[in-house]
């Protein structure tokens, strides 16, 4: 369950990876996000786990948590809304790009239409970012994404395909009706020959970085672990470079966690290239159910992440119940089946203490990100016993 990767490097940030994703473009996403109005206008808290900490045997635990970033419920949020906005400004680069998402333009985006596959979150994000700029929207899902989860997107005005096959199979459905009817395809993964608008996702989660990094900096603190999780390995590659670029020799050990059955960023550091995984996919850590590894996040993530890990959905289910019922007296958090990973991670190293596997200690100092709150409500109701609502009131 634990990989120790060899090509893992500590050289300053390199040159050839800060032309793909760097601070400077993540702070120019974050200000063209900053106007709109689906998105809270503060930075989302990163709360400090003191209770945790202690029962880990760690000497911090900071959890940034993405379940405040909008009522879209997750930090995909950054991701779908600001590659739809560079790529508007491609076809039509007079806009202005803080006023596309408030829909100053939707008479000239009416025939603009754009399609993903997606397995809840960024679909759900694609289809508000297009219903706000003005885009016809189609999003596909598969066999299974839940009822709940796609009416969650439908409610933004996209129009749903769903699919009897698996999240791979809805990424090559998505590609074959772009190219049937002229659409553009906004996907959170990459392929050969298709990297620029997965790019263009993941400087999006970089502003979650910029906040988290300005947060730790208000408090003169730096971690020494930062644990993501990954699905096709978007989220790690845009908030991991972020920090290379900002500690560059000194920067944290990271950490990737996934569900064992979708193991593909774990099987891609075993064979030293994008992997497929080896199990069978589904998880109820439904965001990060993926089998394909994008390859444009791998090359930020084969020279950066030390340790690629894996854990079971009993884990995960365990972590939710305890962010959403305070055990060890920390504040309540709403954390959803894919946000809870990293805990989860922790948790059960913490349990065969096996912390040391990872290099950590007494005084480890470690970030975890909670990167969706009740994105399946029912579900979220069922897996804690308690519902959001329940939670947010004794926040
Ligand atoms: C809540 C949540 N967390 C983490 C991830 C993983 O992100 P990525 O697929 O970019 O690795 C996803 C992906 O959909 C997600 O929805």
């Amino acid at each position: 369950m634990l990989f120790k990767n060899p090509n893992a490097t500590n050289s300053p940030y390199p040159t050839k990876l800060a032309t793909v994703l760097n601070q400077e473009t993540a702070h120019k996403s974050k200000q063209w996000l900053s106007t709109w109005p689906l998105l809270s206008r503060c930075a989302t808290p990163l709360r400090s786990m003191t209770g945790t900490a202690r029962a880990l045997g760690i000497n911090t635990l900071w959890i940034k948590d993405e379940s405040k970033r909008s009522k879209l419920g997750s930090f995909k949020a950054l991701g779908a809304p600001n590659a739809l906005i560079n790529l508007i400004l491609t076809h039509f680069p007079t806009f202005e790009a803080d006023k596309i998402l408030l829909g100053k333009y939707r008479e000239q985006l009416a025939d603009f239409a754009v399609v993903s596959a997606t397995d809840g979150n960024h679909g759900r994000a694609l289809a508000a970012a297009a219903q706000s700029s003005g885009c016809p929207c189609t999003i596909v899902i598969h066999a299974q994404v839940s009822q709940e989860r796609e009416d969650a997107i439908a409610e933004y005005g996209a129009t749903m395909v769903r699919i009897t096959g698996n999240y791979d199979e809805s990424v090559e459905e998505a590609d074959r009706i772009a190219k049937e009817n002229g659409w553009i395809v906004v996907s959170d993964t990459s392929y050969e020959g298709y990297t620029e608008i997965p790019r263009d996702v993941m400087q999006g989660y970089g502003v979650m970085a910029t906040e988290t990094a300005e947060q730790l900096e208000a408090q003169e603190q730096k971690p020494t672990h930062i644990i993501l999780q990954g699905g096709v390995g978007g989220l790690a590659a845009g908030v991991f470079s972020y920090f290379w670029e900002q500690y560059g020799v000194e920067r944290p050990t990271f950490i990737v966690v996934e569900p064992r059955q979708a193991d593909c960023l774990y099987q891609s550091a075993i064979q030293g290239k994008p992997s497929a995984a080896t199990g069978s996919v589904d998880s109820v850590m439904a965001g990060l159910a993926c089998g394909e590894t994008s390859q444009i996040a791998w090359d930020f993530l084969q020279p950066s992440v030390d340790y690629f890990t894996l854990i079971e959905d009993q884990d995960a289910i365990d972590s939710m119940v305890h962010l959403a019922h305070s055990k060890y007296g920390d504040a309540p958090i709403v954390g959803g089946e894919s946000g809870v990973a990293g805990l989860a991670l922790l948790t059960k190293l913490a349990k065969l203490t096996q912390l040391n596997a990872l290099s950590l200690n007494a005084d480890s100092k470690v970030l975890i990100v909670n990167t969706e709150g009740a994105t399946a409500p029912d579900l979220f109701k069922e897996l804690t016993g308690i519902s959001a609502e329940e939670i947010i009131a004794k926040q």
